[in-house]
């Protein structure tokens, strides 16, 4: 069953702490869909699940290369921004790499590759509610829930 899970984070830090958790408690094969504007964080969580993956990269937002799969990692790391891909209809493959059954998936501007998603992707939403101040929704089932 689905759950709504609302946590407010103050600080750069702490989004990326909720992602280090987010990295040790996701089962592999999971599709995270961040939602949020511009500015939201939500390449910050991306760097704290990187982070709890152990990638030593530094993770960019990848707005102007779409894609990018970190492999250097206790697992893969795929980072999908679909910005770009708003309005466009051309088939470029991405879907083989979502939900890469090794890995974790997460997709920021999801809304633009709708048709791609995987049913059993968690949405994550994040609100802007003051300077350091966000609202972060994670729709988690009660399972996942109690682990972070
Ligand atoms: N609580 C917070 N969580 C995440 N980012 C925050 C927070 N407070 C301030 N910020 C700042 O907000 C910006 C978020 O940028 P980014 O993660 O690239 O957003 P997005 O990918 O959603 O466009 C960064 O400059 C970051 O330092
Ligand atoms: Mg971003």
């Amino acid at each position: 069953m689905d759950n709504q899970f609302v946590l407010i984070t103050n600080s750069e830090e702490e989004t990326m702490r909720l992602g280090e958790r987010l990295a040790s408690i996701l089962p592999s094969g999971s599709t995270l869909l961040l939602t949020g504007d511009l500015g939201a964080g939500k390449t910050t969580l991306v760097r704290g699940i990187a982070r709890g993956l152990n990638i030593k990269e530094v993770v960019q937002s990848p707005t102007f290369n779409i894609m990018k799969i970190y492999l250097k990692g206790n697992r893969p790391l795929i980072h999908i921004d679909a910005y770009r891909l708003a309005d466009f209809d051309t088939d470029i493959g991405l879907d083989e790499y979502i939900g890469y059954e090794t890995g974790i998936t997460v997709i920021e501007w999801p809304e633009f590759i709708q048709k791609l998603l995987p049913d059993d992707a968690i949405n994550v939403t994040i609100l802007r509610k003051g300077d350091t101040t966000r609202e972060i929704t994670i729709d988690i089932d009660e399972e996942l829930r109690r682990l972070i």
